[in-house]
């Protein structure tokens, strides 16, 4: 089973990962959590020439998409896929609905051109649970400032930005409803760990160790 967590910066996905894969463990599953950008040795390097690099700010929109499907590619090939393949369940911070949402109705490039990028890039791979944490664009800056900062002309623009992925994976989220699931992430961090937990569990078989032959 592969899952998948989104949404928008600040949402406060990275925080659930962890109790998640936790309970799940204790629940007699095999479980191999991972995130995007990155998640094996090239995927990390690739990471880094993306995310922690200054003298990087020129880069332009075209190579930003490549270097992100880049990264995916090789953790497909390199973890989910063999992962999968063994029945342990996969459970990946951030995959191609991030690269739809921030990149396709974040910053306005196709929606099709991408779509057919991103199949190329995970050889079709798709995720069978997709769960979405949804957050205001406003909530997400306030947790992502943490204690103030002053407001700036670039958080109206960052608002706007986030507000359009937001209403991008509400869309998407409509748009195929068997596969995802909207968590609201206003809710304390316990509320949304029960919440997550209940829907997986609801997709899952009973851990193979435990099944009554
Ligand atoms: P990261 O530090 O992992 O943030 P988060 O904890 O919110 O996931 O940074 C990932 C950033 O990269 C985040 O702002 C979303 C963005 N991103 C894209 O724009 N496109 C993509 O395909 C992916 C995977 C991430």
């Amino acid at each position: 089973m592969f899952i998948t967590l989104e949404g928008p910066d600040g949402s406060g996905k990275s925080t659930q990962v962890a109790p998640l894969v936790e309970f799940l463990r204790q629940q007699g599953y095999s479980v191999l959590p991972t995130r995007e950008p990155g998640g094996t040795v090239i995927s990390d390097q690739v990471r880094n020439v993306l995310l922690n690099r200054p003298e990087n700010s020129a880069m332009h929109p075209r190579t930003e998409i490549l270097l992100f499907l880049a990264s995916r590619a090789q953790l497909v090939e390199e973890r989910i896929r063999p992962a999968l393949l063994e029945g342990t369940i996969v459970l990946c911070d951030r995959y191609a609905d991030s690269t739809l949402a921030y990149q396709g109705y974040g910053h306005g490039v196709d929606l099709d051109t991408l779509r057919s990028l991103l199949a190329f890039a995970t050889g079709g791979l798709q995720p069978d649970l997709t769960i979405l944490l949804d957050v205001s664009p406003e909530e997400g800056l306030r947790r992502r400032k943490k204690g103030g900062g002053e407001w700036n002309r670039l958080d109206a623009f960052a608002l706007a930005f986030h507000e359009r992925v937001r209403q991008g994976y509400l869309e998407m989220a409509h748009q195929q409803p068997g596969r995802w699931h909207i968590v609201d992430a206003h809710q304390s961090p316990d509320m949304v760990q029960s919440e997550i937990r209940q829907v997986v569990l609801s997709r899952l078989q009973p851990p193979a160790a435990n099944r009554i032959l």
